[in-house]
């Protein structure tokens, strides 16, 4: 599956702890928006799309959730519980956030600029679309 939890380096000190994100850097793409869900209810799954070109990291930088991944072959679940792990999601990966703590702020930082069309919204879609790329790349 197209996906990766990179470590990212902690700068901490005496004073507490600080991440830095940088394009090309520590993350492999260039990116264009920052965004972040905070306030999230009880028992709520967000996500439930995948994307056709967009590339993503996603940080739970404070409390915690989880994610479900599903590249149409293969399935995953992940806990973000640390501010310094980041999930680099790549592909068409079909993604559903769950679990979040009362005080969870999940951060994604995006290849790109906020684009309805380059979402696939629905699952049987999204698994047309899978089979059609395996198709191309036999
Ligand atoms: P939505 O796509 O439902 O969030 P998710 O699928 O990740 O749970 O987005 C909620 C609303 O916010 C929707 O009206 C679209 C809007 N939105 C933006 O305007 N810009 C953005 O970058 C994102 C991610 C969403």
């Amino acid at each position: 599956m197209n996906v990766k939890i990179i470590p990212f380096q902690q700068h901490g000190d005496s004073r507490g702890q600080l991440i830095a994100i940088e394009e090309k850097i520590n993350v492999p793409f260039e990116f264009k928006r920052v965004y972040f869900m905070y306030e999230t209810k009880k028992n709520v799954r967000r996500g439930l799309h995948a994307h056709k070109k967009l590339k993503q990291i996603l940080f739970c930088v404070h409390g915690s959730c989880k994610v479900h991944l599903d590249d149409g072959m293969e399935q995953r679940e992940v806990l973000l519980d640390k501010p310094y792990y980041g999930l680099l999601i790549e592909g068409l990966v079909w993604r559903e956030m769950y679990d979040f703590s009362e005080d969870a702020v999940l951060m994604v930082i995006a290849s790109d600029f906020y684009d309805e069309s380059d979402y696939i919204r629905d699952y049987n879609e999204f698994l047309k679309e899978v089979s059609v790329k395996n198709a191309k790349e036999k």
